[in-house]
């Protein structure tokens, strides 16, 4: 924290109108009345605390972490302790949005008590009010949802089965596969989850499940026709260093930003233009004279003015002492 950040300053705000937190059962409400759900990942604390103070529904601490914020190739290498950090900096942040945290490759895999203990990691140890798993696992959503661990399926593209896989392709292009996603769909809302998100499939049959299924599903490349969108953060403000999907919409360019502030930065330090005066430190006129006095004696004490507005020729303990 900077010197001239107030305490105030990294808490979320307190003074703006009032809100409504966002709940499950909130979002299976907005389906009802045919409310779009908005949804983003995000990460950190910073832009958590903007992407909830701008109105977004649900926040989901993805586990694309691994690939826009650490920069793995896929997803499958983060851990649990690393998305329970993330979890926890998001968690500090938002005060109106669902918070959902995505379970790792590996984490819900093996036996179905030791997901359930991971998962109850996320809410307790990181304040997670939602698991997200890959898959129609119905027997892990069903002791999820038993164990008080409310659970946000996911279906279509699942980028942990990226080996099997073989590749991020979109999936369910042909009747059969369109059918046997709709089953996976209506099993997993049956074992309880609580809410899906579809990827990366055709929008006709994004629009079919969302149709035969109560609870809400929220969409990433899925089309327009889901109870929600959903966008990994990154793609939408240019911070990804690819070439964009078909599905992203780009609304902004903080990579523009961010190198061209940094740039204008370095620029200012090299031609010593920053910092100005007016951005430091200057002694009380009372420290001025007494530095001035025993430094130099009576006799430039008249001086004192001039010299405090050039305290950048004293060094930091004089300063300091002041
Ligand atoms: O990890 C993630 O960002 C996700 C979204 C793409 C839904 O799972």
């Amino acid at each position: 924290m900077s010197l001239t950040q107030s305490s105030t300053g990294v808490t979320p705000s307190s003074s703006s109108s009032p809100f409504t937190k966002v709940t499950m059962p909130a979002l299976a409400e907005m389906k009802r009345q045919g409310k779009p759900i908005s949804a983003l990942t995000a990460y950190d604390y910073s832009i958590a605390r903007l992407v909830d103070e701008a109105g977004i529904d649900l926040l989901l601490v993805g586990d694309s972490l691994a690939m826009v914020v650490l920069g793995h190739e896929n997803t499958l290498a983060v851990t649990v302790d690393e998305m329970l950090h993330h979890t926890r900096a998001v968690r500090r942040a938002v005060r109106r949005a669902l918070v959902v945290a995505d379970m790792p490759f590996g984490s819900y895999h093996g036996s179905t008590a030791d997901a359930v203990a991971n998962a109850v990691r996320f809410v307790k140890e990181a304040g997670a009010e939602a698991v997200k798993i890959e898959g129609a696992r119905v027997d892990l959503i069903r002791a999820l949802t038993l164990a008080e661990v409310p659970v946000v399926g996911h279906l279509g593209l699942t980028p942990q089965s990226v080996h099997r896989m073989g590749g991020y392709r979109v999936q369910a292009r042909s009747t059969e596969g369109a059918e046997e996603l709709k089953l996976e769909a209506q099993a997993v809302a049956r074992a309880g989850a609580a809410a899906l998100v579809l990827e990366g499939v055709p929008r006709e049959v994004a629009a079919a499940i969302t149709a035969s299924l109560d609870i809400p599903t929220i969409g990433i490349g899925a089309g327009p026709d889901c109870d929600g969108q959903i966008l990994v953060f990154h793609d939408l403000v240019n911070l990804t260093f690819a070439p964009p999907a078909k599905f992203v919409r780009r609304y902004g360019d903080a990579a523009e930003l961010i190198r061209s502030a940094v740039e204008h930065y370095r620029e200012d330090v090299e031609h010593r233009a920053f910092p100005s005066d007016a951005e430091s430190y200057h002694l009380s006129a009372a420290a001025a004279r007494k530095t001035v006095q025993s430094e130099f004696g009576d006799s430039r004490l008249d001086d004192v003015d001039a010299i405090v507005n050039q305290d950048a020729l004293l060094d930091w303990e004089e300063i300091s002492q002041a």
